[in-house]
């Protein structure tokens, strides 16, 4: 679904991702990586956040390299930053009506399914999502990507700081996005356990090159640990 060939991407001249390859499918891939590895860097980069320096980036074999984020937000690629990435000013209602002004199947149906997975948000309808807690403001923003009825969905870290019931529950939810939507997920991870537990396959990403790409049964813990080193 989502192809990447030989990217390059970073930030005023310095080449972050330097030449990386992978397919993602409908599946689970985890990108797991020290800090400052080049998860963010990447999933920006998919999400057409970050201008690519070199190489390629295909969706549904469609070359996507040069289109802006509204288009590939359009095209099925739905993002959640690693900052919350919510309107503070507006409900948490209103925040995920704004994620449902792309795609044409009833707002409100799309509503009722997000309360329906995340339960604690149907609660929360009318508060303003700046004054939402940590773990509630990821859910929302997870839940806005999803009002998009997104084919692909790239979170990333999405339960840095959680308290460890919220991270427990976040990825009960990436497991059931996936397999009762069928979205394909690229999940950038620190907890390295925990989304060993959730993944089809890992990527382990080490100074902005794939260290390695394995199934995620397979992965030892040599790898891991030679993968972190930086
Ligand atoms: N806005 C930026 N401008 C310049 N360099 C950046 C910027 N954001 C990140 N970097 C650098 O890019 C590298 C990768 O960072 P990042 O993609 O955030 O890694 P990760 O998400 O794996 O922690 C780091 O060396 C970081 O300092
Ligand atoms: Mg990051």
């Amino acid at each position: 679904m989502l192809e990447v060939r030989d990217l390059r991407s970073g930030y005023h001249g310095v080449t972050v991702i330097k030449g990386l390859s992978l397919e993602v499918g409908n599946e689970v891939f985890t990108i797991l990586g020290a800090n400052g590895a080049g998860k963010t860097t990447l999933l920006a980069t998919m999400a057409r956040l970050i201008p690519l320096m070199g190489g390629e980036l295909l969706f549904e074999g469609e070359d996507i390299s040069k289109v802006p984020p509204w288009e590939s937000a359009a095209r099925g690629i739905g993002y959640v930053p690693q900052e919350k990435g919510l309107f503070p000013e507006l409900t948490v209602g209103e925040n995920l009506n704004v994620g449902g002004m792309i795609g044409d199947r009833d707002r409100q149906e799309r509503v009722d399914e997000i309360y329906e997975l995340f339960p604690d948000l149907a609660v929360l309808e009318d508060q303003l999502a700046g004054t939402l807690s940590g773990g509630e403001g990821r859910m929302l923003a997870c839940g806005r990507a999803l009002m998009q009825d997104p084919k692909m969905l790239l979170l990333d870290e999405p339960t840095a700081g959680l308290s460890p019931l919220y991270v427990d529950m976040f990825f009960e939810s990436v497991t059931k996005i996936h397999e009762t939507r069928g979205v394909g997920i690229v999940l950038a991870e620190q907890n390295a356990t925990k989304a060993l537990e959730v993944a089809d396959r890992v990527m382990v990403l080490s100074l902005g090159e794939a260290f390695v790409i394995e199934e995620a049964g397979n992965l030892t813990t040599e790898q891991l640990k030679e993968g972190y080193r930086i």
